[in-house]
C-alpha cells in the first residue's frame, strides 16, 4: 500500500532537498490554486508544500491555510508533518531546541478557521480535546530520542495573528494562560486537518525567546537565521521519523464522521 504524507515548511524551510528529482504539481481547490512539490519514495509518495510560498511572499495573516489543507486531503494525503518557528516563554525551552506541540492557544482574529462556515455547509463541531495526532507525537518524539536531538515531547503553542510580533505584556499574559512557545501560523492548520481526519503532527524550532524574555528586541532577521543554522535539525527529524513509519496506524484523526466530508462540499458555495 502506497503511503501518503506531506510536508508543510514553515518560515526557513522552502525546499526539499529530500525528494530525489522532484515533480512541481498544482492542486485545484475551491479555496483557490495550490502549488507543490511531489516525490516518491519506495511505498511513499511525499508532497512538500512551503507555507509562505517562495521566498517567504506570503505573511502568516495570509496564508490560505484551507487551500493548503484542501489540496492535500484531495490528494489523499494520511499525516502531515509540519515545521514552524517559535518564540519560547519557557525557561526551559531554549532557543535551538525542538517542540513536539500537544496543544495550542488561538489568539488568531482575522483568518477564515474551518471548512464548515455555515451557509449552506453542514454545521460541525469539531473535537480538539487533542488536537495533534498522538501517533505522529510518538514516532517523532521516538526518533528525536534516538537521534540524540534536544527536543521537549510536549508543547502548547500560543498563535497569534501577527505579523508584528508580541508585546512583553501579551508575552506575560500568554505564559500565564499556559502558553509555552508562541507563532503566527500553527492555527488554523491543525485545526483543519483535524476537520479533514488527516494526522498532524506539528514541530517548532525555538529560534529565541519570547518578547520582555528575550534581552533584545526581536526580528525577522534572528528567525531566519536561527533557522539557518539549526534548520537541519527538522531535515534530519522528520526523514528518520518516515524512515520508520509503519504503512498504518491505529488512532482517532481520521475516525469522525466529518473526516471526509469537505471531499463532497458542493464547490458552488465555496467562499475564498
Ligand atoms: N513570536 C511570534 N512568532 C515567532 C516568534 C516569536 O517570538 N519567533 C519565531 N516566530
Amino acid at each position: 500500500m502506497t503511503m501518503r504524507i506531506a510536508f508543510i515548511g514553515g518560515t526557513g524551510f522552502y525546499a526539499a532537498p529530500f525528494l530525489d528529482d522532484p515533480k512541481e504539481i498544482l492542486v485545484g481547490t475551491r479555496y483557490g490554486e495550490v502549488r507543490l512539490l511531489e516525490g516518491h519514495k519506495p511505498d511513499q509518495e511525499i508532497y512538500f508544500l512551503s507555507r509562505h510560498g517562495a521566498g517567504h511572499s506570503v505573511p502568516p495573516h495570509l496564508v490560505n491555510y484551507r487551500a493548503n489543507i484542501a489540496a492535500l486531503k484531495e490528494l489523499g494525503v494520511q499525516a502531515i508533518f509540519a515545521t514552524t518557528a517559535v518564540g519560547s516563554l519557557a525557561e526551559e525551552m531554549e532557543p535551538g531546541h525542538l517542540v513536539i506541540l500537544d496543544q495550542f492557544l488561538d489568539f488568531t482574529k482575522s483568518r477564515p478557521g474551518t471548512f464548515f462556515q455555515g451557509e449552506g455547509f453542514p454545521v460541525v463541531h469539531t473535537d480538539m480535546s487533542d488536537p495533534y495526532c498522538s501517533f505522529l507525537r510518538r514516532e517523532v518524539a521516538v526518533t528525536a530520542e534516538r537521534l540524540g536531538l534536544a527536543f521537549h515531547r510536549s508543547g502548547c503553542y500560543v498563535c497569534t495573528e501577527g505579523p508584528r510580533f508580541e508585546s512583553a505584556g501579551e508575552i506575560r499574559m500568554y505564559g500565564k494562560l499556559g502558553g509555552q512557545v508562541v507563532g503566527m501560523t500553527g492555527v488554523p492548520e491543525v485545526v483543519l486537518a483535524r476537520e479533514a481526519g488527516i494526522c498532524y503532527a506539528g514541530v517548532s524550532l525555538v529560534t529565541n525567546y519570547a518578547a520582555g524574555i528575550s534581552p533584545h528586541p526581536l526580528s525577522h532577521e534572528e528567525v531566519v537565521e536561527m533557522m539557518r543554522k539549526n534548520g537541519e535539525q527538522f531535515l534530519t527529524l522528520l526523514m528518520a521519523t518516515l524512515q520508520t513509519l509503519p504503512p498504518q496506524w491505529d488512532c482517532s484523526c481520521e475516525k469522525r464522521p466529518e473526516a471526509n466530508l469537505i471531499l463532497t462540499l458542493p464547490s458552488s458555495e465555496a467562499k475564498g
